[in-house]
């Protein structure tokens, strides 16, 4: 089984971002309700969030709940939400002792006010660390957030404050959630599925994407090892030719 250890420091990914997927099945699998595969994913959010620490990940993303996550039956979401709330009580101490930031995007304002509360609390008390930014992406759509940044810039337009032929791709960025982070570097899908389900569209223009046939609640280190060291082997090209770049 792979280890930390194996990775090659020189070439560690900036930016990782992670589409945590197959809880529900990891529960089904065992004969108990979806909830129960969402309990077992936060063993698999620390675990992973303190081995991308110890190897001094930059930035790590997490899609914690999407915009169409809200469809899904309410025990689910107030399990994911206090779920949420739980774990940012319990993990302020540990973000800290690691000195990791937390950060979030999405629609912030549409969570219910005790996670809303709970979130700026432990932002706020994380936010003088100097480590890891640890973003989770809470009711976050990618085409929902693209969307907000038309709107902005449209209205600054409109406004005088910028001019159309100075929109560039740094303009948009900066009207993104994402503004404070690089561009990913590598996205991992767990659960099997070769899909981006509305993440980081934008973002992700140059990422190297690693999908893994592991349920979420079972993602641990030897996983992300392989993760990583798949995107240490890769050539990223960034449109240029191999001989370009040697
Ligand atoms: C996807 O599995 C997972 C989610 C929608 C939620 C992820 C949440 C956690 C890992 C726990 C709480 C998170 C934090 C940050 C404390 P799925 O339910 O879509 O699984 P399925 O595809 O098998 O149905």
């Amino acid at each position: 089984m792979h280890t930390l250890d194996e990775v090659n420091k020189e070439k560690l990914p900036k930016h990782i971002a992670i589409i945590m997927d197959g809880n529900g099945r990891w529960a089904k699998q065992r004969g108990k309700l979806r909830v129960f595969g969402h309990e077992n994913g936060v063993e698999a959010v620390r675990n992973t969030v303190e081995n991308c620490a110890k190897l001094q990940i930059q930035c790590l993303t997490l899609y914690a709940f999407s915009t169409e996550n809200w469809n899904r039956p309410k025990v689910e979401v107030q399990t994911l939400m206090k779920l949420l709330v739980a774990s940012l009580r319990k993990e302020l101490e540990t973000l800290n002792k690691n000195n990791i930031r937390l950060k979030a995007i999405g629609k912030i304002d549409s969570l219910p006010q005790k996670a809303q509360k709970e979130l700026s609390e432990v932002i706020s008390k994380t936010s003088k660390n100097t480590g890891m930014i640890l973003t989770l992406a809470l009711s976050y759509g990618s085409r929902d957030e693209i969307k907000s940044a038309i709107k902005e810039i449209s209205t600054k337009v409109k406004n005088n404050i910028i001019s159309p032929e100075n929109i560039d791709e740094a303009v948009i960025n900066t009207h993104l959630y994402t503004h404070f982070l690089p561009d990913v570097d590598l996205l991992i899908r767990t659960s099997g599925e070769h899909r981006i389900s509305n993440f980081l569209l934008w973002q992700i223009a140059y990422a190297e994407l690693y999908f893994i046939d592991v349920f979420w609640p079972d993602f641990r280190e030897h996983h992300l090892v392989e993760a990583i060291l798949s995107y240490q082997n890769r050539e990223r090209r960034f449109g240029k030719t191999s001989e370009q770049l040697n």
